[in-house]
């Protein structure tokens, strides 16, 4: 029987919601589907090893991928056996997004069936160019995806090959971002996180963040150089004292694309008894 896993990072929600609805979609024509979430796994080449399909999901930064994603795919093994896809979420455009890692993974030998890119709410919320004065119409969300899942989902399952972005003017469109972004990220990104004087230490960025950023001690909070930039604390902090940006702070924090969103569960994985079995967690 076939059997499929997705891996994804979510920093708010979006990638995880999206990932969410594919299993689902997958389950429901009786096909074994596990979802992981990539910042809980250390290693991920024994869980691969169980499954014939791979999918990879994430957030689009600046049409590149998140450090904590791409860390993930360089410790993946070589190997020809798997058949794989590749999706993305995104605010407004990433052009090659997707693209952009199935080329790695080809490299490392998959065979890619399916690139995606789903639009979804904006995270980025200190910066005024990108917020947006509308309530998020969680029903329009779900209703613009259920479509674009059930056939992303067909055509992985008849190895009907979408491969969105891999085109000449996509990857054009992906390098005019992704080339200041990377230059952002070398430079600016291990200290993009600034704290306001009105943190009340509740530790609740400590607790969330995927790359352990934070540590409260001697009775104040230290920002380590490890920020992703996923914008999970900043949307979280009940105080909004976290930020990236020196001239706006956040406002109206997003807290992920369905009104009971909780962002826990973001952070879980999804684990087969048998693999736990055979691993012997
Ligand atoms: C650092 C950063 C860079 C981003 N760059 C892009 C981009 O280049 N294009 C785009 O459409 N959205 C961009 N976004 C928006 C996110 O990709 C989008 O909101 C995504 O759905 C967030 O997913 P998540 O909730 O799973 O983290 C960016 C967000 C962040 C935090």
């Amino acid at each position: 029987m076939l059997k499929v896993a997705i891996f994804q990072f979510s920093g708010t929600g979006n990638t995880y919601y999206i990932s969410q609805r594919i299993q689902e979609e997958i389950r429901d024509k009786r096909i074994i589907c596990d979802l992981y979430s990539i910042e809980s796994l250390k290693e991920s080449n024994h869980l691969v090893d169980h499954y014939d399909v791979i999918g990879l999901g994430y957030p689009v930064y600046g049409s590149s991928i998140p450090r904590i994603v791409r860390k993930w795919m360089d410790g993946l093994r070589f190997r020809t056996d798997k058949r794989g896809f590749v999706f993305c979420t995104q605010m407004m455009f990433s052009g090659d997004g997707a693209a952009y890692a199935a080329r790695i993974l080809r490299k490392k030998g998959y065979k890619i069936l399916e690139q995606e890119h789903f639009n979804m709410p904006n995270n980025i919320t200190d910066y005024k160019i990108f917020r947006s004065k509308k309530e998020i119409d969680y029903e329009k969300i779900e209703r613009k995806n259920t479509k674009k899942i059930k056939r992303f989902v067909k055509n992985i399952l008849l190895e009907r090959r979408y491969l969105k972005g891999s085109n000449p003017f996509s990857l054009l469109l992906g390098l005019t971002q992704r080339v200041p972004y990377t230059f952002f990220e070398r430079r600016m990104m291990n200290h993009a996180i600034k704290l306001e004087p009105n943190c009340i230490l509740c530790g609740k960025c400590v607790e969330l963040c995927p790359t352990k950023n934070f540590v409260i001690k001697d009775d104040s909070l230290k920002v380590r150089n490890r920020c992703v930039l996923c914008y999970r604390c900043i949307n979280h902090c009940p105080v909004q004292a976290l930020h990236t940006n020196k001239k706006t702070l956040v406002e109206k924090p997003y807290h992920g694309p369905t009104a009971q969103f909780k962002i826990r569960d973001v952070m879980m994985s999804d684990l087969l008894t048998e693999v736990i079995d055979e691993l012997e967690l």
